[in-house]
C-alpha cells in the first residue's frame, strides 16, 4: 500500500526507515519531510495542518495509510476530517479522534480523565478568569515548588515550575490575565511538584487492546548534567535501566490499563499511540502527561528495538485486532544523541551546510542489523544547492544499537565526531546516570 507520513523531524525519518522495511509498503510519501526522508520516499511540500492539501496528496497518490507524527494535526482534528470525508474515510490513519486528542491538547481534560479513572497523577486545581481569586488562595496555601501548566498546546513551553510564591503569583496572572500562552493557555492547571525520575512509555492502541512498545528516557535539558533550558529533546536511551519488570507491571496495572478502559468506557474513538510521560516517585509510577503521538527523539531509539512490522501493527490497530499481535523487542540497547544548531533552544541560524561524508553516501557507515549498528536520522535538514544544510534547531539524531549502553553511546559519539557544521553542539553525557 502507499503510505503517507506527516511531519519533518527525526521521529518521522525513523518512521520512514521502519515502514520502508515492511513488505506491505509500496510507495512512501512524506509531508513535508526533510533531506533524510527524501532518500527513502518522496517529500510533498505541503502544510500538514491544511487538511484539504493532505486530502489532495491522498487522492492523487492513492494513499491507503496515513501516519501522523506530531500532535498539532491530531489536536486540530485530522482524524475526524478523514472519517467524515466520503473519499478518505477508509484510509487507515494513526491517531485519536479530535475528542481523544484532548488527552494531549488540554491539560485540564487529561487531569480530569485521570481523576475519573483513578490514574495516579499529581494533585491539582484548575483555574481561569472565573475563579481567579480562588486560584490566588490555592497558590498561597500550597507547598513549594509548585507547577503551573497552560491548558492548551504551547509548543512545549507551557509548563512553569515556580520555586517562590511571588513567581507563582506573577506567572499565574500573566497566563490568565495577559494570555501569556495564548487563548488556550488562559486556563491553568496548578499542581504539586513531583520529585522523581522520568521515563516515557508508549503503547499503540486500537481503543480496546494495546501493545506495549519499548520504553525510553529522553534528556530534555540543553546542558550536560541536565542543566539549562528545556529543549525538544537532546538524546534518548532504551531500555531504561530502572524500568524493571516489577515496575513495568505497576505501570500496566495502574496506568495503561485504566487509561485504555477509560477510553472504552467513555466511548472515545482512539486508534493510535499513547505516550505516557511518567515519573517514578518512591518506586511508584505517576503520570506527568499524556501525549497522543510518539516522542521525539524517543522514536529514534524505540523503533530500532522493535522487531515487528509496524505497518502490520497499524493494520491490526485499524481492525481492532491488536490482541492478535505479540511485540518482539531486540534485547540490545539503543541510544540517540542529537546534534543541534548553535543557539538552540533560543534563536539559531538555518541554512548552514553540513559536512558529513555519510550524507552523500549513506552506505559509508554500518547500518543497523542483528549485531547492532548506526542510523543517522535527519531532523532539521534540507537539500540546498545539491548539499544538505541545517533547517531547524535539532539537526541530526545519531542513533546506535549495541550490547551495552556505554557501547551504544560511544558508537553514536564516534559518528558525531565526523559531522561538522558551524555552531554544531551535542551533549556528550546522554545516559550518564546509567554508565560507569
Ligand atoms: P509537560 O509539558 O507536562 O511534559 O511538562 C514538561 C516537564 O515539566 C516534564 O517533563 C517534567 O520534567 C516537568 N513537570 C511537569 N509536571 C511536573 C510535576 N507535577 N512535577 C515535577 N515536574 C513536572
Ligand atoms: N521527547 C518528548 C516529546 O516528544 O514530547
Amino acid at each position: 500500500m502507499n503510505i503517507l507520513i506527516l511531519g519533518s523531524g527525526g521521529r518521522e525519518h525513523a518512521f520512514c526507515w521502519k515502514i520502508k522495511q515492511s513488505d506491505l509498503c509500496t510507495q512512501l510519501f512524506i509531508a513535508p519531510g526533510n533531506a533524510g526522508t527524501a532518500q527513502l520516499g518522496e517529500n510533498m511540500p505541503i502544510d500538514i495542518n491544511d487538511f484539504e492539501k493532505v486530502k489532495e496528496v491522498c487522492i492523487f497518490r492513492n494513499v491507503e495509510m496515513v501516519v501522523v507524527g506530531p500532535e498539532e494535526p491530531l489536536v486540530k482534528g485530522i482524524y475526524d476530517f478523514f472519517k467524515n470525508d466520503e473519499i478518505l474515510k477508509n484510509i487507515i490513519i494513526t491517531g485519536p479522534s479530535t475528542y481523544g486528542a484532548q488527552l494531549e491538547g488540554s491539560k485540564a481534560f487529561a487531569k480530569d480523565f485521570m481523576k475519573r479513572h483513578q490514574v495516579p497523577t499529581a494533585a491539582y486545581g484548575e483555574f481561569d478568569v472565573n475563579n481567579f481569586v480562588e486560584g490566588i488562595e490555592f497558590l498561597k496555601n500550597h507547598s513549594l515548588p509548585i507547577v503551573l501548566k497552560a491548558d492548551g498546546l504551547a509548543a512545549g513551553k507551557g509548563v512553569i515550575i515556580c520555586s517562590t510564591l511571588a513567581e507563582a503569583l506573577d506567572e499565574f496572572a500573566l497566563m490568565i490575565q495577559q494570555s501569556k500562552f495564548g487563548e488556550a493557555g488562559k486556563k491553568v492547571v496548578v499542581e504539586e511538584f513531583l520529585d522523581g525520575i522520568e521515563l516515557s512509555v508508549f503503547v499503540l492502541t486500537d481503543g480496546r487492546n494495546y501493545v506495549l512498545l519499548p520504553e525510553a528516557k529522553d534528556y530534555k535539558k540543553i546542558g550536560e548534567g541536565d542543566k539549562g533550558l528545556n529543549t525538544g529533546g537532546m538524546g534518548a536511551i532504551s531500555p531504561v535501566p530502572f524500568a524493571t519488570e516489577h515496575f513495568m507491571q505497576k505501570v500496566k496495572e495502574r496506568i495503561i490499563e485504566p487509561t485504555i478502559k477509560g477510553l472504552q468506557q467513555e466511548e472515545i474513538d482512539y486508534k493510535g499511540f499513547i505516550f505516557f510521560g511518567l515519573i517514578k516517585v518512591n518506586e511508584e509510577p505517576m503520570v506527568i502527561e499524556y501525549n497522543c503521538r510518539m516522542g521525539d527523539p524517543e522514536t529514534e531509539v524505540v523503533l530500532l528495538r522493535l522487531k515487528n512490522d509496524l505497518v502490520k501493527l497499524f493494520v491490526a490497530m485499524d481492525e481492532q485486532k491488536l490482541d492478535e499481535h505479540m511485540i518482539e523487542i531486540n534485547k540490545d540497547v539503543a541510544a540517540t544523541v542529537v546534534a543541534v544548531s548553535g543557539g538552540y533552544p533560543e534563536a539559531y541560524k538555518k541554512g548552514i551546510p553540513i559536512d558529513f561524508a555519510y550524507l552523500e553516501n549513506p552506505e559509508a557507515i554500518k547500518h543497523i542489523d542483528e549485531d547492532g549498528g548506526v542510523m543517522v536520522f535527519h531532523a532539521g535538514t534540507k537539500q540546498e544547492d545539491g548539499k544538505v544544510a541545517t533547517n531547524g534547531g535539532r539537526v541530526l539524531a545519531v542513533s546506535a544499537v549495541a550490547d551495552s549502553l556505554g557501547d551504544a553511546i560511544e558508537l553514536s559519539k564516534s559518528i558525531l565526531k565526523e559531522i561538522f557544521f558551524d555552531g554544531m553542539y551535542y551533549r556528550t553525557d546522554i545516559g550518564y546516570e546509567f554508565v560507569d
